[in-house]
């Protein structure tokens, strides 16, 4: 395993030397965050809300906690939507909602409300 993995970012190195460092390694260094499309309707947002929060902690969306303000549902929405796409791998297909999620590779956090980053 150990041996596996110091081959493999030597190639990877190899690969980068090789193409004058041209080559991004996408899924490896860039950031991404799933949030919720801005046209989606009012009860879809609901249902992605729900949908989300009966699989993933939705806490920090209850009143009192940091992400509660903006108390909107496309706010609320983009959380929870985040939150599950985090938990579950950061896929295109985490964030798909029924094509209601647009994967951002922005840090969307406002304010003292941080868009989880990694599977904590
Ligand atoms: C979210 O949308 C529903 C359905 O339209 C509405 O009843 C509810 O008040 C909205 N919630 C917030 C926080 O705006
Ligand atoms: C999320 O919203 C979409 C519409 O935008 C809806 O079709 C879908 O059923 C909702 N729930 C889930 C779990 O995707």
């Amino acid at each position: 395993m150990e041996r596996l993995s110091v081959n493999l970012s030597s190639y990877v190195l190899l690969l980068c030397l090789i193409s004058g460092g041209g080559m991004v390694v996408r899924s490896q260094s860039e950031k991404t965050w799933c949030v919720a499309k801005p046209s989606t309707d009012e009860v879809a947002l609901v249902d992605n809300i729900s949908y989300a929060c009966s699989i993933v902690d939705c806490t920090i969306l209850q009143e009192g906690h940091s992400c509660f303000y903006p108390n909107n549902n496309i706010s609320h929405a983009s959380i929870a939507m985040n939150l599950y796409f985090q938990s579950h791998g950061r896929n295109y297909w985490n964030c798909d909602f029924k094509n209601s999620g647009l994967i951002v590779s922005t840090d969307p956090s406002f304010g003292g409300c941080i868009y989880q980053f990694g599977n904590y």
